[in-house]
């Protein structure tokens, strides 16, 4: 079996890595010529655990190597993945297509004898049909099916999610391309992953229908939080108590800041978009993707409760910047509504994430970056958890408040526990959980 993907972001660097630790052979094509030249010499360019060694071993092994040639790594391929970006179009929230539909162009080019064209960018219903309206113009005479094959894969986790999928789905109506797909996830059906098989427009409303779905109930879970502050209950023993019925299930009901990164915010708008256009309007979504914003917004707004309502000329020490732990990505963190509130409402900000500096002194502005965790703490007036990177699970709470200035905690991702950080003589701000006695006195 021999493989091309077109594009080297998240998802067509990780789905290369793997197919090629499956064994088949496969040519990661980027037109950055930077990125190639950095991905051969082994340097990644996303923070992901486990890449680098997984490409270093395969580059080794023969079965993977990385060009700017579209060319050479399209003819003679049997299947060709479109893993390119779909960015929010600018203004109506629209996937933008725009390098979907130029890989398209390429590929047929260049495609030589039966090949399976497999997007695994995130697409819009219908984008397929597109996609193979675009092949046969360009080359009426090419044999080739289009396949939609999306990925669940999660930043920080994703060579897990693809080597342990939950499932795996494949939208085509052909049985040679079925054929072609079957083989290339032999390894998983021998740890009998469910193969889904489906139409394309089916398999293309279930990645919008699953992210949705998975951003509807973390929103919910956060609305059950703020409800929880108001009454006196506790978010964590809630999620605990729903999330045990297996029709709920306990994962994503975690309460934080809101969602963030490449993925919730931009799908739930585009099937918010989609909907609108096919005039069945989808209102649970839609609430989703508003209240979601608005929380992200209100972040900063608690952190100045905490700090008795005002932050005007104090230093806020912050920890976690990436919209979650064990990336680098920057894109839709909370971190980028709630840092620049609390600069215009007066505040200076010190922050420290382990991978995110680098991305977020491009996006925040006047922030001074430190070297670790307790550096960024030293003479501030306020310490603020935002990403729940594991080295933040564990602070030395007496440290913390010999540096501090005043021994005030906010966490937004409940990675402390409220009796604790009270008992060592904090004032801990959390989300949706009481605060405990002595807490309440201060
Ligand atoms: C998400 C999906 O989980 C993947 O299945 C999907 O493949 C991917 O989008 C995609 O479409 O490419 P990802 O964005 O990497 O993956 O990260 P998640 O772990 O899903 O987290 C998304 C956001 O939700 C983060 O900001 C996280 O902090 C937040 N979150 C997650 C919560 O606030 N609470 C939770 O309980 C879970």
């Amino acid at each position: 079996m021999r493989v091309a993907v077109i594009g080297t972001g998240y998802v067509g660097l990780v789905s290369g890595a793997c197919f090629s630790e499956f064994g088949v052979d496969v040519v990661c094509v980027d037109k950055d010529g930077t990125k190639i030249a950095a991905l051969e010499r082994g340097e990644m360019p996303i923070y992901e655990p486990g890449l680098k060694d997984l490409v270093g071993e395969n580059v080794k092994a023969g079965r993977l190597s990385f060009t700017t040639d579209t060319r050479a790594a399209v003819s003679g391929a049997d299947a060709v993945f479109i893993a390119v970006g779909t960015p929010s179009r600018r203004g109506d929230g629209h996937a933008d297509l725009t390098y979907v539909f130029d890989a398209a162009r390429e590929i047929a080019q260049y495609v030589n004898g039966y090949t399976v064209v497999v997007t695994k960018s995130t697409v819009p219903v219908g984008t397929g049909t597109e996609v193979e309206r675009v092949l046969h113009q360009v080359r009426p005479d090419a044999k080739i099916d289009v396949v939609s094959n999306p990925e669940f894969l999660r930043e920080g986790s994703a060579i897990q999610d693809f080597m342990r999928p939950d499932r795996v789905v494949i939208g085509t109506g052909s049985e040679p391309a079925r054929a072609v797909m079957r083989q290339l996830y032999r390894p998983l059906y021998l740890i009998e992953t469910p193969i889904l098989f489906t139409t394309r427009e089916t398999a293309e409303l279930i990645k919008y229908a699953a992210n949705a779905f998975l951003a509807t109930k973390i929103t919910f879970i956060n609305e059950i939080a703020d409800l929880c502050e108001a009454v006196g209950a506790d978010v964590q023993d809630v999620a605990r108590g729903i999330g045990l019925d297996g029709r709920i299930g306990r994962k994503f009901l975690h309460a934080g800041p809101g969602f963030g990164g490449s993925c919730f915010p931009k799908d739930s708008l585009a099937l918010v978009r989609t909907a609108q256009e096919a005039k069945q309007p989808l209102r649970i979504v839609e609430t989703v993707v508003e209240v979601n914003n608005r929380r992200k917004q209100g972040m900063a707004e608690r952190v100045i409760r905490a700090c008795g309502g005002s932050v005007e000329g104090k230093a806020i020490a912050v920890l976690g910047v990436t919209f979650k732990p064990n990336t680098d990505d920057m894109r839709d963190a909370p971190s980028l509504d709630i840092l620049p509130a609390l600069q215009a409402a007066g505040a200076t900000v010190r922050a420290y994430d382990p991978e995110g500096m680098k991305e977020a002194a491009r996006l925040l502005k006047d922030v001074t970056w430190c070297d670790d965790a307790y550096g960024a703490m030293k003479d501030a007036d306020a310490l603020v958890i935002i990403t729940e990177w594991n080295e933040f699970r564990a602070l030395d709470l007496r440290r913390v408040r010999s540096l501090l200035k005043t021994p005030v905690m906010v966490d937004l991702r409940n990675i402390y526990s409220p009796e604790d950080v009270s008992a060592a003589g904090f004032h801990y701000v959390s989300i949706g959980r009481p605060r405990p006695a002595r807490n309440r006195k201060q």
